[in-house]
């Protein structure tokens, strides 16, 4: 049985001060209960220090697709694995829409992750022109198959895949239960038609304006195994209650 994950992704929030005192809280509030929080890449070594040795692991929120060499401003896998990081998040709808990263590009980070031991986070989700086109379904399997016809579908039992509707990001706007339930089963009907095994192991998050007050209808979903926090992951009280809502 997969048992649900939450991930905060912090993007680019946050300084070592106000790291300091969201860190400590969510290691106490949480303690013993997995969960993931994403941190920009300059606060992954406080992230390792206030969480080393609890049940909370912490990932970056992008990776290059290259080991090393001549790429200024890049971070490699291996450099995210020296600061103890366990999860990237790749493909996030941020880095495709602003930073102009491809299906095939995500692909590369996806597998770039994996060669090096971390779990990537594939996000998938359609923006609002698509899902007002009818072509929600479309643009979540174009997403998920460059990455399968990439890495193979056996790579997906060590992933997870986010559900974030663009549309739903950062916008107080949240699919209902049942538009999101429908995507997420949408993905694991298309996973399990080529291999069932690791579509019932697969954590489909949901992203997109997850709040204390709305989690627990999503979780409740029987495809929305944990969900991926942006906003909210920034409030303890928030994050906390997201958390404990998935533990249930
Ligand atoms: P919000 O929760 O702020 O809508 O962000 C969702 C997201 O993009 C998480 O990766």
């Amino acid at each position: 049985m997969r048992k649900n994950l939450v991930a905060g992704n912090w993007k680019m929030n946050g300084s070592l001060v106000e790291n300091a005192a969201l860190l400590a809280g969510v290691k106490t509030a949480l303690a013993g209960m997995e969960a993931v929080v994403c941190v920009p890449f300059p606060y992954l070594a406080q992230a390792q220090s206030a969480l080393a040795g609890s049940s909370i692991a912490w990932g970056a929120q992008n990776l290059s697709e290259q080991a090393r060499g001549a790429y200024t401003g890049e971070v490699s896998a291996s450099m995210l694995l020296d600061f103890g990081c366990r999860y990237v998040i790749v493909g996030h709808s941020e880095r495709r829409s602003l930073y102009g990263e491809s299906d095939e590009m995500v692909a590369r980070k996806y597998m770039a992750a994996q060669a090096a031991g971390l779990i990537p986070i594939l996000c998938v989700g359609e923006l609002l022109d698509e899902r007002d086109s009818g072509i929600t379904e479309r643009v979540v399997a174009r997403q998920l198959d460059v990455v399968i016809a990439a890495a193979g579908v056996a790579s997906l039992a060590k992933a997870v895949v986010a559900y974030e509707p663009v549309w739903a990001i950062g916008t107080g706007k949240t699919a209902s239960p049942e538009q999101a339930q429908a995507v997420h089963a949408f993905i694991r009907g298309k996973i399990a038609a080529l291999d069932s095994e690791v579509a019932n192991g697969l954590v489909i998050q949901y992203g997109g304006s997850v709040k204390a007050s709305n989690a627990a209808e999503l979780l409740a979903q029987p495809d929305i195994d944990g969900g991926l926090i942006g906003g909210a992951s920034l409030i303890l009280e928030e994050f906390v209650a997201i958390c404990k809502a998935a533990a249930k």
